[in-house]
């Protein structure tokens, strides 16, 4: 474990067979991959585009929060992808990204992971990793997409997301360093066989049997820290999330935060 140096070389060659990771932008520093890569298909890149950073200065997250990959400590990676998906089913990007984030670290390390929706990795109570989708339209229609992935691999950030849950990282997990070139080869891989199945229910029932605390009771609080409270039901197929209200009554979530009450 830990013996591939992480560079465009050996980034390249892990990726050589797989359908996406070509072409590559490997940077020893930058300010954010999903910057990069926004830059890069607005210019045209082709679908499969990818931009990996072994450090990040203003990496970002959701809510605009910042995303800290101090150098040498993580995957930082944003994929360039020209999906037609309908409006519908443009959350698919985010849940495919967090499934193929999960299948990946669980080949590699002996750990069962969780999915905290709407697309955030945990592990044992903690977040280990973390999906931002950026999108640009054409009218109804992505012209394209940006899934960027952050994972805490072998040391924690420094500084951290996000205070209101508990950070880790994977070899804090596992007792040992975590190989990044094959952990991303895992990541791009898996985002390669899910990419047929957008679109798709089945993503969406692979991703519940994932789900961190489904049939508990939960606050989801909006944008303007606004909390809705229900018990936690599941997925409905367009991603959003589905609670049943204190009323008895369901409904469907498009965004926001959960925090378990
Ligand atoms: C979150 O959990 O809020 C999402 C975190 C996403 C972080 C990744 S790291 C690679 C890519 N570049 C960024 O600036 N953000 C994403």
């Amino acid at each position: 474990m830990g013996r591939n140096i992480f560079s465009h070389a050996t980034i390249s060659e892990s990726l050589s067979r797989e359908k996406f990771g070509h072409p590559l932008y490997f940077y020893r520093s930058i300010d954010s991959t999903n910057n990069e890569a926004k830059i890069l298909a607005s210019k045209g890149a082709p679908e499969g585009t990818l931009v990996v950073a072994d450090e990040q200065t203003a990496g970002r997250g959701r809510f605009n929060r910042r995303w800290f990959t101090p150098r040498g400590s993580g995957l930082a990676v944003s994929l360039i992808l020209r999906s037609k998906l309908s409006k519908d089913h443009i959350s698919h990007i985010s849940i495919l990204g967090s499934l193929a984030t999960v299948y990946a670290i669980e080949h590699l390390c002996n750990a069962s992971l969780k999915l905290k929706w709407p697309n955030d990795i945990w592990i044992n109570q903690t977040k280990v990793a973390g999906v931002l989708v950026e999108i640009s339209y054409n009218i109804e229609v992505p012209e394209w997409l940006v899934l960027g992935i952050g994972i805490n691999v072998n040391a924690k950030p420094s500084e951290l997301t996000n205070s209101s849950y508990p950070v880790s990282f994977l070899a804090n997990i596992t007792g040992h360093k975590v190989d990044r070139v094959n952990l991303l080869q895992q990541l791009v891989r898996n985002v390669g066989i899910l990419y047929n199945q957008l679109g798709e229910n089945s993503i969406i029932e692979k991703w519940e049997e994932r789900m961190l605390w489904k049939g508990q009771h939960v606050a989801v609080i909006d944008s303007g820290n606004n909390a809705t409270e229900g018990i936690v039901l599941g997925l409905s197929p367009n991603g959003s999330l589905l609670i049943q209200l204190p009323n008895g009554k369901k409904s469907e979530i498009y965004s926001g935060e959960i925090r378990l009450i």
